[in-house]
C-alpha cells in the first residue's frame, strides 16, 4: 500500500475557555490518499471545521492546545514554523469556505485577488498574475473572464463568487484542497454545478481533497472514502460504498434517517437524530453517542455509558460502537426495512 498523502494520528485540539477545556477534537486519526476525495460528515459541532483549522495552521495558539501528529507528504505540520506554514498554505494546501464574501477582500478586485496569491508564492510579474487570472477564472466557468477579472466581488453572484474562491485557491495548483462546506450556502443547481467543477479540476490536477458537509448527499456525490465524526472523534469510516450502503454505527444510521432516501421511495417521513450534540465541556463518558442511542440495552450492562468503544479498522475499514459485527448488519438491516416500508 502507498504511504498516504496526508495522514492524521491522534489529533486532539482542545480550547481553553472562561467555562472550561473545550475538547472539540479529541483522538482523531485519518488518511487521506493521493487525488483522492475524503468527505467528512456530522452534526453542527463535531469538530469537523476545527479539524481541518488545524492542517492548516489556522488556530490562534494561545488559547489552543494541539497534540499528535498531522504529516503531508511527510512533513510534520504541527512542528511547522508559522513562516513555513504561509509558504505551504495556497501553495501546497488550500482552503475553500461556505461563504466566500467573507473570505474575499471587498476593496481589491477578484483578478487582483487571485493574481496576489499566485505571485506571492511564485514571484510571477504583475502581468502574468493577471493572465494567470484569467486563466483561472475561464477554468472555474467565469464567463467573459477578461472583462470580469475586473470587477470586485459585489458584482459577482453567490455561486460566481464561489467559482472565484475556487480559482483562488486552485491557482497555485495545491496538493490538497480542503473544502468546508463550500456548497451549503447555495441553491441545490449551482450546488451541483460547483460540485462537477471540483471533480473536473480534481481529475485534471490530481489534487487530494478534504470535503465536509453535513449532507450525506453530498458525500454520496462526491467523496471517494467517508469519516463520520461525532463528539470530537471518528464512529465509522470506509470507502463511500460501504459508509452509504452498509453502515455500522447507530450515528451514522441516524443521519441516514434525517435525510431523503437515495433510492427509496420521496414520501418516506425523515426521522432527525433525538437528542442534542454532546457537551465538549463534560462529553459524556464511555461512547460519546451513548445518550442518545437506541442499542445501548442490546449491547447489555453499562458497557456503553462506561468504555469508550476503540476504533478497529481493517483495510480503513471499521465503526467505534460495542455492537457485534453481526448485530450490526441485523439492526441496520430493520432500520433500512423499516425506512421503506
Ligand atoms: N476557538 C474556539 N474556542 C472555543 N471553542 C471552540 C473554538 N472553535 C470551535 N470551538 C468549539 O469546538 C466545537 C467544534 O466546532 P467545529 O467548528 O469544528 O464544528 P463543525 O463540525 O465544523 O460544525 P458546523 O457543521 O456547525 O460547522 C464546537 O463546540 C465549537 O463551539
Ligand atoms: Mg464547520
Amino acid at each position: 500500500m502507498s504511504t498516504p498523502f496526508l495522514s492524521v494520528r491522534d489529533l486532539r485540539v482542545h480550547f481553553s475557555t472562561e467555562d472550561g477545556m473545550v475538547k472539540a477534537v479529541d483522538g482523531l486519526s485519518f488518511d487521506v490518499e493521493h487525488g483522492k476525495t475524503l468527505g467528512i460528515v456530522g452534526e453542527s459541532g463535531s469538530g469537523k471545521s476545527v479539524t481541518n483549522l488545524s492542517i492548516l495552521g489556522l488556530h490562534h495558539p494561545d488559547h489552543t492546545e494541539i497534540e499528535g501528529e498531522i504529516l503531508l507528504d511527510g512533513q510534520d505540520l504541527l512542528a511547522a514554523s508559522e513562516r513555513e506554514l504561509e509558504r505551504l498554505r495556497g501553495n501546497k494546501m488550500a482552503m475553500i469556505f461556505q461563504d466566500a464574501l467573507a473570505s474575499l477582500s471587498p476593496y481589491h478586485t477578484i483578478g487582483k485577488q487571485i493574481g496576489e496569491t499566485y505571485r506571492k508564492h511564485t514571484g510571477a510579474s504583475k502581468r502574468e498574475a493577471r493572465a494567470r487570472s484569467v486563466e483561472m477564472l475561464t477554468k472555474v466557468g467565469i464567463p467573459q473572464p477578461n472583462l470580469r477579472v475586473d470587477d470586485y466581488p459585489h458584482q459577482f453572484s453567490g455561486g460566481m463568487r464561489q467559482r472565484a474562491m475556487i480559482a483562488m485557491a486552485l491557482v497555485c495548483n495545491p496538493a490538497l484542497l480542503v473544502a468546508d462546506e463550500p456548497t451549503t450556502a447555495l441553491d441545490v443547481t449551482v450546488q451541483a454545478q460547483i460540485m462537477d467543477l471540483l471533480k473536473d479540476l480534481q481529475q485534471e490536477t490530481g489534487t487530494s481533497i478534504i470535503f465536509i458537509t453535513h449532507d450525506l448527499g453530498v458525500i454520496a456525490d462526491i467523496a471517494d472514502d467517508v469519516l463520520v465524526m461525532y463528539g470530537g472523534r471518528c464512529v465509522e469510516r470506509g470507502t463511500k460504498k460501504e459508509v452509504l450502503r452498509a453502515p455500522q454505527h447507530p450515528y451514522t444510521w441516524g443521519l441516514l434517517g434525517s435525510m431523503p432516501s437515495l433510492e427509496g421511495p420521496v414520501d418516506v417521513p425523515l426521522s432527525p437524530i433525538p437528542g442534542s450534540p454532546p457537551s465538549l465541556l463534560n462529553p459524556p463518558t464511555g461512547c460519546r453517542f451513548h445518550p442518545r442511542c437506541s442499542f445501548t440495552e442490546r449491547v447489555g450492562g453499562n458497557r456503553c455509558s462506561t468504555e469508550q468503544p476503540p476504533l478497529e479498522l481493517t483495510a480503513g475499514r471499521g465503526a467505534a460502537c460495542h455492537l457485534t459485527p453481526e448485530q450490526r448488519v441485523e439492526f441496520f438491516a430493520d432500520f433500512a426495512g423499516a425506512r421503506t416500508h
